[in-house]
């Protein structure tokens, strides 16, 4: 898949542009506070119905404008026989109304928007994946399962809405017996999410250990999965024998919303081991092992979005990163501040276009 065609309106310092895309490589180049950044969150909130710097829709829509309205066609191919070409579109306004168009149609969800737009983001900011808190290695792994497993969506939501529920009811209960009923189907679904998250961390590990050991030659990383409670009790039982626990602190303290990745080197967490450089490196491999995993498993290939290039990276790690796009044949975005930075990669086939003051130009 590709977007082939992109186009902005109203979205932070983007008034109004409207671009044609290559499926392999585009560079976006201009001075600070151009709308390089922007134009890449434009790009992940048609996508994700959201943005990744600030959950404030007034932040995101142009000052001064009501709504912001995004527009995408989407090249599938390889798994769909016969070019075919998805308009999708996405419209938000200052109440926080959102208006989802695929195909022509109105009234779709977000998660169909993701489901034909699989996005990686690689930001400056994205450390959080190797020292932040487990959530983001959840969204790591959930993106994957979410990907090769058309049932996840549903489950997951099913999961949390019921540990929502678990949790209000652990205010006021007395005793097991009311919260039993309803652990059964949360049980049920947690094994089964479980088993995906397992089988998804162990399809990607291959690739994850290739792409390692090009970025980070003297290191072994280890790839670990936590399901969010202990190996060999079935989550059902640990339900029951936790609810004293669980009363007491009022919430659920187990269970596959604890579930994380464990990354080491050498027995030791990565970021008491690497610089920072290198935990860039890490993402890096690790993400690209996500695009990598989904082809093979789907046929659908991933958008890269990257957002200043250069930042943390010598000029020889950023020819290995631009090595490593290349070889996954990926549709990718990437912002950089000057041509300079870009290397030898401008030579790859792809568009240069010039980002100046929320104006963006193709060269
Ligand atoms: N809602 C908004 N409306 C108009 N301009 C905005 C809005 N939000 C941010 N900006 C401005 O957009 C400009 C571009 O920011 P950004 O995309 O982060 O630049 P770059 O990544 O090229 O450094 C900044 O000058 C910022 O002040
Ligand atoms: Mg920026």
């Amino acid at each position: 898949m590709a977007l082939t065609r992109f186009i902005v309106k109203d979205f932070r310092n983007l008034e109004a542009c409207d671009l044609t895309l290559s499926d392999g490589f585009n560079f976006l180049v201009g001075a600070n506070g151009s709308g390089k950044t922007s134009l890449l969150e434009a790009i992940y909130f048609l996508g994700h119905g959201r943005s990744f710097r600030s959950h404030l829709t007034s932040r995101i829509i142009r000052h001064g404008q009501d709504e912001l309205v995004l527009h995408g066609r989407v090249h599938a191919d390889g798994e769909m026989k016969g070019d075919l070409e998805r308009p999708l579109g996405i419209r938000k306004q200052r109440d926080g109304t959102t208006q989802v168009k695929i195909a022509g149609q109105t009234g779709q969800k977000v998660a169909q928007l993701a489901q034909i737009l699989p996005l990686q983001l690689i930001t400056p900011e994205g450390f959080e994946l190797m020292v932040g808190g487990p959530k983001y290695r959840r969204a790591f792994i959930d993106w994957g399962v979410f990907h090769v497993e058309p049932r996840f969506y549903q489950a997951w939501s099913r999961v949390k809405r019921l540990t929502r529920q678990r949790n209000a009811l652990l205010k006021t209960a007395r005793s097991y017996r009311e919260l039993s009923y309803w652990d059964q189907e949360l049980a049920q679904l947690a094994e089964v999410i479980d088993g995906w998250r397992r089988d998804y961390i162990d399809a990607l590990r291959e690739q994850a250990s290739a792409f390692c050991a090009d970025f980070l030659p003297e290191y072994e990383i280890q790839l670990g999965y936590y399901r969010g409670w202990e190996k060999t009790t079935p989550y059902r039982e640990l339900l029951a024998a936790n609810f004293e626990r669980d009363l007491q602190l009022g919430y659920t303290v187990s269970g596959p919303n604890k579930a994380d990745l464990r990354l080491k080197v050498s027995a030791m967490p990565v970021d008491d081991v690497l610089s920072r450089g290198q935990l860039k490196l890490l993402m890096c491999a690790l993400r690209l092992a996500q695009g990598q995993q989904l082809r093979q498993a789907t046929g659908k290939q991933c958008l890269y979005l990257i957002d200043d290039f250069a930042s943390e990276l010598d000029s020889s790690k950023r020819a290995l990163l631009a090595k490593g796009l290349h070889d996954t044949q990926a549709q990718v975005v990437i912002s950089a501040i000057s041509e300079e930075q870009l290397g030898d990669m401008k030579a790859e086939k792809g568009k240069m276009f010039h980002v100046e003051q929320g104006k963006i130009t193709a060269r």
